[in-house]
């Protein structure tokens, strides 16, 4: 694995690779115990075109955690301001020799470009609509804590999956491990082509739910749409939002991830949100950190 761009293009085995550092580092966190050193002397670059709280910090967070240098560069004092070309910028930037990027952009593929375009590792850290394989492990690392393996488990993914990279990521992620995955949204919400074979699609959250092991609510994404198609917060609430009384539909122990933003009472309640038997929400966060050491780690070993 030279760069991580995608989770579609990764085998079943490197999935599981990755997925086994991120549990080493997350036990050996609790612990105290792992090599603060391992990255020392490198630098790793962050470039993000949209905004971020978790995954930015994170892959900050996570680089520091294994002793590399990261430098956080800022596109909105940069010189795409004086209408320097993108590929001008990445050009510059990979002549300054970082060790790995790790890179978030509104256009589909553009971390796939750049990867092209360097001469080290290129993490995805959320392409368009397309992909955010690093959400995708993290979900499946925060779900092996509760349970033993993803296969045969199903799994609910709820609200605008239309446009959400994490929706993707994790239905390639998830049918890949064997798991049934259900896509659960209104028809304008709803892809028009499925990431993956298998998928079944449910226009109720009621009958979407039934049974899931885990129900995985999204944000709707309004920035990737245009006005008149944004629903009204309170009915989409009234039909989408995820309540403890919806929730009974689910199987009585299934627990509720999200990958944040959230906004509560459009996709989910408060109830539902800080129920801390439930809600997985600040593990997932938690997790996110030794997710992202392990790929760091395995990208930027050599
Ligand atoms: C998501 C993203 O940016 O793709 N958040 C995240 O990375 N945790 C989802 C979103 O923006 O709704």
């Amino acid at each position: 694995m030279k760069h991580l761009i995608s989770i579609e293009s990764l085998q079943k085995d490197q999935i599981q690779n990755i997925l086994d550092r991120a549990k080493y580092y997350r036990d050996a966190m609790i612990d105290g115990k792992w090599d603060r050193k391992k990255l020392e002397g490198k630098i790793v670059l962050t470039l993000f075109f949209e905004n971020s709280t978790r995954t930015l910090t994170s892959f900050d967070i996570a680089a520091k955690r294994l002793g590399a240098d990261v430098v956080n560069w800022n596109a909105e004092v940069s010189s795409l301001k004086k209408d320097e070309t993108f590929s001008d910028t990445i050009d510059t930037l990979s002549a300054m020799e970082p060790d790995a990027i790790v890179i978030r952009h509104h256009e589909y593929g553009a971390p796939d470009f750049v990867s092209k375009r360097v001469n080290c590792p290129v993490i995805n850290a959320g392409d368009s609509w397309r992909e955010h394989p690093t959400q995708a492990l993290l979900d499946a690392v925060t779900i092996l804590q509760e349970k033993e393996t993803l296969e045969g488990l199903t799994v609910s993914i709820c609200g605008d999956v239309a446009h959400s990279r994490v929706a993707n990521s994790n239905a390639k992620l998830l049918t890949t491990m064997g798991a049934n995955v259900r896509f659960v949204a209104p028809e304008m919400l709803m892809p028009q082509k499925l990431p993956a074979k298998g998928i079944e699609c449910f226009d109720t959250l009621e009958d979407g739910i039934k049974d899931a092991d885990i129900v995985m609510m999204l944000r709707i994404q309004k920035e990737r749409m245009d006005r008149s198609e944004i629903p009204d917060d309170a009915a989409y609430f009234n039909k989408y939002g995820l309540t403890p009384e919806r929730l009974k539909h689910a199987k009585p122990d299934a627990f509720i991830l999200h990958p944040g933003p959230a906004n509560r009472g459009v996709e989910i309640s408060d109830e539902v949100m800080d129920d801390p038997t439930r809600s997985m929400m600040k593990r997932q966060v938690a997790n996110g950190v030794p997710t992202r050491m392990a790929v760091l780690d395995m990208l930027m070993e050599n």
